[in-house]
C-alpha cells in the first residue's frame, strides 16, 4: 500500500515509518517540522535502507497538500500531524484549534477529492477526560479537560460526521495511552523541544545530567504509593498497532475507536525505580505538589484492539526503560548532532 504519513518526522510517526517500510509498504511523509527535525527521517532511511519522498509542507496549506495527492497514488493516510503540549494549549488555544482542527479538515477535504477514504487518526486517552473508573474501555463517556484534549475529541466527532455523510470512509481512531521508549537501535527516539512536559523524557534528561532533579507531582493520590499511575506503552508496540489498524480499515467502512495501551499501570516511583535499574544511575527527585489537571490513575482495557485488530503490546517496562536510556545516552542532544551544531556555529561565525 502507498501510505501518506502526516507528522511522520515526529516521535511516534518516525517509529511507524520504520515499521511500515520494514513490512514492505511505500510511504510518503508530510511534515512542517514545527516539532521535529529532518534528521529523524534520515535515521529512518538509515535504519530501513529504504528511500521515500518527504514533503516539507504545512497541513494548513491546502494547495500544497493537494499537490501531494495529485503527484502520488495514495491509498491510505496515517494522520499524526498535530500539536500536543497540554500546558501550551491552555496558553495559545486558538493556535491549537487552528493547527489541529483546521489542518485535519483540510486533509479530509483533499482526501475526499482524491477518493482516498482510508484513515488512521492519532487520538489520545485524553478523550476520556476524568475517567469514572479504570481500566478504561472504548465505550466510556468522553470529555476534555484542556484545549489539546478538546481538539482530539472534536476531531473524533468530526470524523464520525464525515462517515455519516459519506459511507465510503474507513476510519480508525487510535487512542494512545502513554508512549515511551525508543527504537532498539537507539537511532530514533523522543526529542522534545525545551523542558520536557512528560515523565519519561524528564527522567531521561535527569539521568544524563541535563536536568538536576525530577519533581514528582504529588504523592497523596489514592494509589498504592500515592503517586500517579499511568499505562506506559513502548513506542514500537504502538507503531505496530498502526499497521494492524491499516489492515483492519481496508476490510470495513465505518469509524472504530481502539485503545492502544498495555492494560497495566505503573506509578511514578515505580518508573523511577525501573529507569534506575535500566541505566545504572540514580534519578534524584523531590516530591512536589500535584500538577493541575492530573488524574490519579489511567490505564487501558486493551481487549478490543486484541480481539479486532489482532494487536497486543509485547514489550514490558524494562524494555521501555532500556530503550529510552539507549536513545538518550547515544543522543544526549537529541537529533541535533555534533555535525549540525558545528555547521550552525560556523554559520554564526561567518
Ligand atoms: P510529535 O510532535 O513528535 O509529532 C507530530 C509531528 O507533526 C511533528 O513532526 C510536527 O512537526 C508535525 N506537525 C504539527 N503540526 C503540523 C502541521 N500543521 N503541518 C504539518 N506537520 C505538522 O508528536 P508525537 O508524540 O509523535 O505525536 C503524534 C500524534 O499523536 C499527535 O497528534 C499527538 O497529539 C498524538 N498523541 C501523542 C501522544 C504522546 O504522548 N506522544 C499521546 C497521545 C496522542
Ligand atoms: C500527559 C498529558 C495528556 C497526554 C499524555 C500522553 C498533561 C496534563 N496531560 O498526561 O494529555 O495524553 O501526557 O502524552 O500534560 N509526572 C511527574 N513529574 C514530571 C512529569 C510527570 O511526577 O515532571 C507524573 C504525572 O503527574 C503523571 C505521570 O508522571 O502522574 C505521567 O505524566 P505525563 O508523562 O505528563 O503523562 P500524563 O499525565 O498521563
Amino acid at each position: 500500500m502507498t501510505i501518506l504519513i502526516t507528522g511522520g518526522a515526529g516521535y511516534i510517526g518516525s517509529h511507524t515509518c520504520v515499521e511500515l517500510l520494514n513490512s514492505g509498504h511505500d510511504i510518503l511523509v508530510l511534515d512542517n517540522f514545527s516539532n521535529s527535525r529532518p534528521e529523524s527521517l534520515d535515521r529512518v532511511k538509515e535504519l530501513t535502507n529504504k528511500s521515500f519522498k518527504i514533503y516539507k509542507i504545512d497541513l494548513l496549506d491546502k494547495a500544497a497538500v493537494e499537490k501531494v495527492f495529485s503527484e502520488n497514488e495514495i491509498e491510505a493516510v496515517i494522520h499524526f500531524a498535530g500539536l500536543k503540549a497540554v500546558g501550551e494549549s491552555v496558553e495559545i488555544p486558538v493556535h491549537y484549534y487552528h493547527n489541529n482542527i483546521t489542518g485535519t479538515l483540510i486533509l479530509i477535504d483533499v482526501m475526499q477529492k482524491y477518493n482516498v477514504f482510508n484513515l488512521v487518526f492519532s487520538s489520545s486517552a485524553t478523550v476520556y477526560g476524568i475517567p469514572q473508573q479504570v481500566p478504561i474501555s472504548e465505550e466510556f463517556s468522553l470529555s476534555a479537560t484542556n484545549p489539546y484534549g478538546r481538539t482530539k475529541l472534536m476531531i473524533e466527532e468530526i470524523l464520525n460526521d464525515v462517515y455519516v455523510s459519506n459511507n465510503n470512509w474507513s476510519i480508525a481512531l487510535l487512542r494512545y495511552f502513554n508512549p515511551i521508549g525508543a527504537h532498539e537501535s537507539g537511532l530514533i527516539g523522543e526529542d522534545p523541544n525545551g523542558l520536557p512536559n512528560n515523565l519519561m523524557p524528564f527522567i531521561s534528561q535527569v539521568s544524563i545530567g541535563k536536568l538536576s532533579e525530577l519533581k514528582v507531582f504529588g504523592n497523596d493520590y489514592t494509589t498504592p504509593d500515592g503517586t500517579g499511575v499511568r499505562d506506559y506503552i513502548h513506542v514500537v508496540d504502538l507503531a505496530k498497532g498502526h499497521l494492524k489498524a491499516l489492515e483492519k480499515i481496508v476490510t470495513f467502512n465505518g469509524v472504530e475507536a481502539y485503545n492502544l495501551g498495555t492494560g497495566k499501570g505503573y506509578s511514578v516511583l515505580e518508573m523511577i525505580d525501573a529507569f534506575e535499574k535500566a541505566s545504572g544511575r540514580k534519578v534524584p527527585y523531590v516530591i512536589g505538589p500535584r500538577r493541575p489537571g492530573d488524574i490519579a490513575e489511567c490505564f487501558a482495557k486493551p481487549d478490543k484492539a486484541e480481539r479486532e485488530l489482532g494487536w497486543k503490546a509485547e514489550k514490558g517496562i524494562k524494555d521501555m526503560c532500556i530503550d529510552s536510556w539507549k536513545w538518550q545516552s547515544q543522543n544526549p542532544e537529541g537529533f541535533q548532532t555534533n555535525e549540525h551544531r558545528n555547521k550552525y556555529a560556523s554559520t554564526l561565525k561567518s
